[in-house]
């Protein structure tokens, strides 16, 4: 595996490789990877000839009091999967690459970036858009794969590549699940043994969710009482959405094709999942 980490660098061996005609799949990430993350390699490389990971922990896209500096650094054991995933390419850039001195811009896609985590997490969704940017000018890869997990953060990726016509086809991997549902996350690190046997409520009351959402039952009570199942089983609900698929609206009774979105606190962690379905 080739490791850059200035611009220039890793820009001169891309280009080498597409005057070869090769295709490029990217694969950005923060690090610390796990089987979620290797199965977007593993899409990635599916589709094309030259693999590109990245790890940067983004600091724009933490808010003030977040986890940016105890989010864990694993970069040894990071290039390590890597490689065994044949992974072809790392980049890993130091902050003032991506943030140089004098810079001003950021990139912000309106509306959909304020709700659900946008509403938590302030401005975090345009520090995820401007780096993704950022990342996608450098690279400028054919496919670019991000995991359905962060499916608000998927969405409105889909939206900035739209409206700045940015030329990459961007896809999804499925959630990567345990064998008890619990969505892979490296969040999950800050659980104890303890919470580890709560996390798997959430994705165990989505399920519920959605059946309840099927059978035609009140969306609205049905989130309320999602509520309350997540405070029983002992997390911190910070939202249950059922929304339209695409548009990320609160779903009418005439939707057909739906996501349920959460989010909610356990113990350090702050644990986001999802579940999308037709009716
Ligand atoms: O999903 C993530 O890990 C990050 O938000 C991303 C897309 C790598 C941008 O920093």
């Amino acid at each position: 595996m080739q490791i850059f980490d200035t611009i220039e660098s890793l820009r001169s061996y891309l280009l080498q490789q597409k005057q070869q005609g090769k295709r490029i799949g990217f694969v950005p990430t923060m690090g610390n990877l796990h089987q979620g993350h290797l199965s977007l390699i593993k899409q990635a490389k599916s589709q094309s000839d030259v693999v590109v990971a990245s790890i940067f922990v983004n600091p724009t896209q933490f808010s003030v009091g977040e986890d940016l500096e105890r989010y864990p650094r694993t970069l040894e054991q990071d290039q390590t999967l890597l490689i065994e995933q044949g992974c072809d390419v790392l980049f890993i850039p130091e902050v003032q690459t991506m943030y140089p001195k004098g810079e001003l811009t950021r990139v912000s896609v309106k509306k959909i970036s304020n709700l659900y985590c946008g509403a938590s997490r302030d401005g975090h969704f345009n520090g995820v858009t401007t780096i993704v940017c950022k990342l996608f000018n450098i690279v400028q890869p054919d496919v670019a794969v991000f995991g359905s997990k962060d499916f608000q953060q998927l969405a409105i990726i889909r939206q900035m590549v739209k409206d700045l016509m940015i030329p990459v086809d961007v896809q999804a991997a499925p959630t990567y699940r345990a064998d008890n549902g619990l969505a892979l996350s490296s969040r999950n690190g800050y659980l104890t043994e303890e919470e580890l046997a709560i996390a798997p409520a959430i994705y165990q009351i989505l399920t519920w969710a959605k059946a309840s959402v099927q059978n035609k039952q009140s969306q609205a009570q049905i989130e309320k009482d999602a509520q309350a199942k997540l405070v029983q089983a002992g997390l911190r609900p910070d939202y249950f959405h059922i929304c339209h698929a695409d548009t990320l609206q609160a779903a009418t009774d005439e939707d057909t094709h739906l996501v349920i979105l959460v989010a909610a606190y356990l113990g350090k962690a702050r644990l986001i999942d999802n579940i999308t379905f037709e009716i």
